[in-house]
């Protein structure tokens, strides 16, 4: 028996564990402990989805953004980015495209850019939901009052996601302007959960001032909030933001929480993200094998991939879209996994073959 292995074991039985025991397991992460982790969080991911991995195609449709989070490298005071905005024309051929693919699932992805307004974001909303109505609408753009949450949902769209970076309020501050607050962040994910979304939440791995004790509030946060998604992957520094000198998160903690979350929430929809791709080369597939269940590569026009760089070196920044899906079915395929054409929604937990 290794140390943290009971620990495991009763977060898997209880879902949740108390702090103190949570700081605890997070300060025993080790490679012993990882395999022992991951042999029970891909187990469960297998049970939940096979060996089935759900594909949402990702359009980041403007860089412009009125916040000025200190680790993100679209940031309102970074005068080095080129700013862009893909028309609604623009947006609808990357939907086109990924149709083609086999991608089911589109997310809109911006920075909060005051000129889509909800009027324009429901049209374009009406727009996709008109031109492929079997296929889901995630949107990710931001804090918004739940008035416009309300409208932008019934205009179409099904799941938004927006991390809570941190749920301790000193540590939000740290990474935030004092304009931003992680009260106002919840509120938007409770609003959003209430008015009917699939909801994602979700935090960066070693961020500037993350402690053992910041990432167990993570945890009950994230116990409290039960979202259908959740999205983790490595600080990245990026050298135009006031974090460019902070050291880069590490993937094996990214692989442990993400085993983590698994045991807590087995049918959650868990991104191997495109962080944690950058961080290794073999990042996406060390994902899938900790328990994530969902990749989400780019579909926005190759020529505009480089001016959204939230961190250094973001990976895929080349290539077309058919080239990614079969790149990453290659990849999925060599660890014995493949990409599923399908909405890939959240569904209710399988039971029954538990072999506890
Ligand atoms: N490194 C890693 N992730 C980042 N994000 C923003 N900037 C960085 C960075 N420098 C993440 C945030 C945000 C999501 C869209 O990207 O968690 O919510």
């Amino acid at each position: 028996m290794i140390y943290g292995q009971e620990l495991i074991d009763e977060l898997y039985q209880k879902r949740i564990l108390p702090k103190d025991k949570l700081i605890a397991l997070l300060q025993a992460q080790n490679p012993e402990l990882d395999a022992y982790l991951f042999s029970i969080s891909q187990r469960i991911a297998i049970e939940q989805f096979g060996r089935r991995i759900y594909t949402r195609g990702l359009i980041e449709f403007t860089n412009y953004c009125k916040n000025n989070c200190y680790y993100c490298g679209i940031r309102r005071d970074n005068r080095h980015v080129q700013r862009y905005r893909l028309t609604t024309e623009q947006i609808l051929n990357c939907c086109r495209q990924g149709y083609q693919l086999g991608f089911r699932t589109f997310v809109l992805q911006g920075g909060e850019d005051p000129y889509f307004t909800d009027q324009r974001m429901e049209e374009i909303i009406r727009q996709i939901k008109g031109e492929f109505p079997d296929c889901a609408l995630t949107l990710s753009i931001g804090e918004k009052s739940r008035d416009s949450y309300q409208r932008l949902f019934d205009a179409g769209a099904n799941r938004y996601l927006l991390r809570h970076e941190t749920a301790n309020d000193a540590h939000y501050a740290q990474l935030h302007p004092p304009e931003l607050s992680l009260a106002n962040r919840k509120r938007c994910l409770w609003d959003l959960k209430a008015i009917g979304y699939q909801v994602g939440c979700g935090f960066m791995v070693g961020s500037p001032g993350q402690t053992p004790e910041t990432l167990a509030e993570d945890l009950l946060f994230i116990h409290e909030l039960a979202p259908q998604m959740i999205g983790i992957g490595p600080f990245l520094h990026h050298q135009q933001t006031p974090f460019a000198q902070q050291p880069d998160g590490s993937m094996e903690l990214t692989l442990f929480l993400i085993g983590l979350l698994r045991l807590m929430i087995p049918n959650a929809l868990i991104p191997s993200t495109t962080a944690l791709a950058t961080i290794h080369p073999r990042g996406r597939e060390l994902g899938i094998l900790a328990g994530a269940n969902v990749v989400m590569p780019n579909l926005s026009p190759t020529d505009v991939r480089a001016q959204y760089t939230l961190y250094d070196n973001k990976a895929c920044t080349g290539e077309e879209a058919a080239e990614s899906w079969a790149q990453l079915q290659k990849q999925m395929h060599s660890i014995g996994y493949c990409l599923a054409v399908d909405r890939g929604d959240f569904k209710p937990e399988v039971h029954g073959t538990q072999q506890k």
